[in-house]
């Protein structure tokens, strides 16, 4: 039998590759192709582990310390694992936006692009409270579960109600001016209620709420989604003519109650 050393280098490489397996949460992809590992060391069966976060204020940073922690621990000769986080610098973080962007140009609607793949619908009705809401979570979540990359932008101004149907509590993490949108039941959530102080009522006109969705659908990563889905508010106000000028091949749900 060869029995080949456990060297500290070639432990620092066996850990090295044992964090590609770590999948940032909110982006989705493996820590290693994000720049988001710093440095891998091991001594003497102890790793450390450096690594940067997207903000200082990174929600995920637990879990992302756990995933590692979990990842390198299961290296055959490793007996240790420290985790030091530290956060992007400007640099990184354009780094980073340039490489999920594809590009430095200023961001469009991905959906709105001939080439695009994936399919958009507004869920839609005449008045409130006849339940789009809940078709809305409840068709991103089944989506979900069926193994679609699922999207849903909230965007009724008058009562965003998909964040807490969801159980979303916190606001995208933002890296540069793009935004990294929160999932929930394995769908990547935006609400224009994440944007306004609680308790406060959306004052907004047509021209801000316009500027405000095509935000949602630009300066936010998506990634490559099969579906995405708006939560319209009723009837068809600004939102709704503005969804049929930013994503002309986008279709419509309309939901209704029997009166
Ligand atoms: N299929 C349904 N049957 C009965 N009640 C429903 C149904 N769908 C939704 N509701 C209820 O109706 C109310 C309004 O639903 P919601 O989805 O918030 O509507 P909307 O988004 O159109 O305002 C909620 O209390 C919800 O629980
Ligand atoms: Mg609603």
């Amino acid at each position: 039998m060869v029995v080949v050393p456990l060297t500290d280098d070639s432990l620092t490489e066996a850990v090295r590759a044992a964090l590609a397996s770590v999948m940032d949460p909110e982006i989705r992809r493996p820590i290693t192709e994000l720049g988001m590992v710093r440095s891998v060391q091991v001594t003497d069966g102890r790793a450390v582990v450096g690594l940067d976060l997207t903000t200082s204020g990174c929600p995920l940073k637990d879990t992302l310390t756990r995933d590692v922690t979990a990842a390198a621990s299961g290296v055959d000769g490793v007996t240790d694992v420290a985790v030091e986080l530290g956060v992007m610098s400007a640099e990184q973080r354009a780094e980073l936006r340039r490489l999920l962007r594809g590009t430095d140009a200023e961001p469009t609607i991905p959906f709105a692009q001939a080439s695009s793949l994936t399919k958009v619908f507004a869920i839609a009705s005449g008045k409130g409270g006849v339940g789009k809401s809940s078709i809305t979570a409840n068709l991103a979540v089944a989506m979900a579960a069926d193994g679609l990359r699922v999207g849903v932008v909230d965007a009724d101004i008058y009562g965003f109600s998909i964040p807490r149907m969801l159980g979303v509590d916190r606001p995208p993490t933002k890296v540069d001016d793009m935004l990294l949108p929160p999932v929930a039941h394995d769908v990547k959530v935006v609400s224009i209620g994440m944007f306004v102080p609680p308790g406060q009522p959306v004052v907004w006109r047509g021209p801000m709420l316009h500027r405000a969705l095509q935000q949602f659908l630009a300066d936010v990563f998506w990634g490559d989604l099969d579906v995405l889905l708006l939560d319209l508010p009723p009837g068809t106000g600004d939102i709704a003519i503005s969804v049929a000028q930013l994503l002309p091949g986008s279709q419509i749900v309309v939901v209704t109650t029997p009166q």
